[in-house]
């Protein structure tokens, strides 16, 4: 496994390779690091569907918010390097914010409407850092394909609009949410969390889980009453600060009306949570396609 830390080293040894090999399918992992089996789930992906497969890990400031945990974001290369070696990564690329940003950035790369809603609307020009971001290093590694994983449901929605709007020749593969064995959704940021705050962000993945019981079985019936039972079993956990629990159509990001049957709705549906526990937010989401639960009945 090879570790580059400039775009002119990566670049070289890409050229290298696709001189050295015709048709070699390079696939993207790109990670912001403090690496876990959420991330470890998308490098086996990449291996099984990639010649070579990149690993990137940079904490993208620009995604970042003014008071949000750029700073402090668990941060852990030795550890990382050991976990992309032993998922058959070939090449990490590790570039400073000096390498990436050298001067004040003057060129954005926007997404409108999709990232108007959800983490969009509690985390102001986060997602234009994302799609910025992500956009350099499409022109850096040119990848065929990039990995990402469907726990950021809106990133990947947001993403696959980039892609598709702009002709990137990229293909986005999603992976599904990895959890722990009690229901929690993987995530570098829950190093975060107390014992306490730890055990009350269960009411995540158990929301989700019963109110798509209840939509299964009609006892939540509207998108309404979806989201108030979702509201509510969140509130059951005392420490939970809720920024958001809501229904939309997915990819599109519509909010889905409060009247709506969701068995009635054709397409895919997304529950999704962002959730304070003791200062920590966490997202967590479902997707699902209502109408298939009801002619399994
Ligand atoms: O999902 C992440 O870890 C980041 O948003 C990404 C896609 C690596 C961009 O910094």
């Amino acid at each position: 496994m090879k570790v580059f830390r400039t775009i002119r080293e990566l670049r070289e040894e890409l050229n290298s390779c696709k001189q050295s090999q015709s048709n070699v399918s390079v696939g993207l992992v790109p990670t912001m690091g403090y690496l876990h089996d959420g991330h470890a789930s998308l490098m086996t992906r990449a291996r099984g569907m990639s010649d070579i497969v990149v690993l990137s890990i940079f904490v993208n400031p620009i995604q970042f918010g003014p008071g949000e945990d750029f700073e402090t974001y668990p941060r852990d290369e030795e550890r990382d390097l050991a976990l992309a070696k032993s998922h058959g990564v070939d090449i990490v690329f590790i570039p400073t914010v000096q390498e990436m940003y050298p001067k004040q950035v003057k060129t954005k790369v926007v997404v409108s409407e999709l990232t108007s809603q959800l983490c969009g609307a509690s985390r102001p020009g986060h997602f234009d850092g994302v799609t910025t971001v992500v956009s350099k290093l499409f022109n850096i590694v040119k990848p065929n394909r990039a990995f990402f994983g469907l726990k950021d449901a809106q990133q990947v929605a947001v993403l696959q609009q980039m892609v598709t709007d702009l002709n990137m020749d990229v293909e986005l593969i999603t992976c599904p949410i990895i959890r722990e064995a009690d229901g929690l959704a993987l995530s570098s940021r829950n190093v975060y969390l107390s014992q306490e705050d730890r055990t009350q962000a269960l009411v995540l993945s158990r929301s989700l889980n019963e109110v798509r019981e209840a939509i299964d079985c009609g006892r939540a019936a509207t998108a309404a009453e979806a989201r108030l039972m979702l509201n509510e079993i969140i509130r059951s956990a005392p420490l939970a600060v809720i920024d958001y629990a809501e229904v939309l159509s997915f990819p599109e990001l519509s909010r889905v009306e409060d009247e709506t049957v969701l068995v009635d709705m054709q397409g895919e549906v997304i529950m999704a949570l962002a959730v304070k526990f003791g200062g920590t937010r966490l997202i967590d989401n479902m997707l699902f396609k209502p109408k298939e639960a009801l002619l399994l009945v």
